[in-house]
């Protein structure tokens, strides 16, 4: 991987150290420049003109292809959606709750995952039991407590794949085989995965799967994809649909004319979506496929585990992220003794120019390491740490 040539292509890189790809990434020329390119095609010709819509249903098209390609799925299981938690929403309104149903999750986990489940909970009594996960906490031990809190009305384990609060890959190959083996199902939130790391939802035998474009994947805000298993899309209704789930249309006035196929995943479209930002999305995920998936996961592990052995070695500081490989990511949490987070988030902005962002829960500073980012950054954040 050549990283000066990769980082010329990210202009933002240029005037300062941008260590929250985690939040959104910052997006690479290419996808600029093919959005603003559609947004003149559409300015000077109009969107439905001839040709212009045509070439509109075909970027729409490649965009689900580039999604597809980044979750390891079949172009007909995935969803171009708007953003991670739209594709956790469709999932989670789509199944048939009842009273009594358990869903499993963790102490560690977004908002995203934990609102959606607090309104089921709210609205059919469904009972969200939030495990404590230590950070540190081996594989084998998370493992362990899912299945000591599985029972008979556990319908599904909801989780990220990577915890945004500490980089902590979760086993969630193996959170996978648990749930089928009693009966439950799998929804896993990818937030901080799509771009990351290696995703293949078939080989893991996912059930559900949400990214976001704008992260690891570099687009920009407004377009994310959804897997749904092939066998479960007819299960899951539509709590939005809307017109391009059509596949025939009825006569004028005649709704039971209309021919829906419940096992296709337009069936979830509400309506249209932006071109422009779907233009960029596939432009984002050229590049990613550019620099290589594997590479980068390999690359951001070596980044995160650099600046571990730096943190470790400064006394007032402490590392919330795991240090196994198998458990970490490019995410990295710590603390400084006497720096509340918010304190040293502004300073290492305002004296330093890095970019970074506080956690709430645990407390901490959290940084993102992409491929992009250098050796030479990562030294520069830990040397602020340490005079701090
Ligand atoms: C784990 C997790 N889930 C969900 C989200 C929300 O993502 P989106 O804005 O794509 O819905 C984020 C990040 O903001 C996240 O880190």
């Amino acid at each position: 991987m050549d990283i000066q040539k990769l980082r010329d292509e990210i202009p933002a890189l240029q005037n300062l150290t941008y260590l929250n790809t985690g939040w959104s990434g910052p997006p690479p020329r290419q996808a600029a420049a093919a959005m603003q390119e559609r947004i003149t095609l559409e300015l000077e010709q109009g969107p439905t003109t001839p040709g212009v819509y045509d070439s509109g249903r075909e970027i729409q098209a490649e965009a689900r292809r580039a999604a597809a390609r980044l979750l390891g799925a079949d172009e007909d299981e995935t969803l171009v959606t708007r953003n991670t938690t739209e594709g956790l929403n469709i999932v989670l309104s789509g199944l048939r709750w009842q009273e009594g149903d358990e869903i499993l999750t963790c102490n560690l986990e977004h908002s995203s995952v934990l609102s959606p489940s607090w309104h089921l909970a709210h609205r059919y009594g469904v009972k969200v039991r939030v495990l404590d996960i230590a950070p540190h906490d081996s594989h084998d031990a998370i493992v362990g407590k899912f299945e000591a809190a599985l029972n008979p009305r556990t319908r599904l384990i909801f989780v990220s794949h990577i915890e945004y609060s500490t980089g902590l890959r979760m086993p969630a190959a193996e959170l996978c085989r648990l749930a089928h083996r009693h009966g439950a199902q799998i929804l896993l939130d990818g937030a901080q995965t799509g771009g990351h790391i290696r995703l293949d939802v078939h080989r893991d035998g996912f059930d559900y799967y949400s990214i976001p474009g704008q992260k690891w994947a570099l687009g920009y805000e407004g377009v994310g994809a959804l897997y749904i298993r092939r066998e479960l899309i007819e299960q899951v209704h539509p709590a939005h649909t809307g017109g391009r789930g059509v596949t025939q249309h009825g006569e004028p006035g005649d709704p039971g004319g209309y021919r829906i196929n419940p096992s296709a995943m337009e069936k979830f479209l509400g309506g249209s979506g932006s071109v422009p930002l779907q233009a960029a999305f596939v432009e984002a995920v050229r590049f990613i496929e550019s620099a290589g998936i594997a590479e980068i996961e390999a690359r951001n592990l070596q980044l995160a585990a650099r600046f571990k052995a730096q943190l470790a070695e400064i006394p007032a500081a402490r590392v919330l992220s795991p240090t196994a490989a198998t458990a970490s990511s490019g995410l990295v949490s710590f603390t400084v003794a006497n720096h509340p987070a918010d304190s040293i988030v502004a300073r290492l902005w305002q004296e330093r120019r890095i970019v970074a962002r506080q956690v709430h829960y645990p407390e901490s500073v959290r940084a993102s390491l992409h491929f992009f980012n250098t050796e030479e950054e990562v030294d520069r954040l830990a040397a602020a740490v340490a005079e701090l």
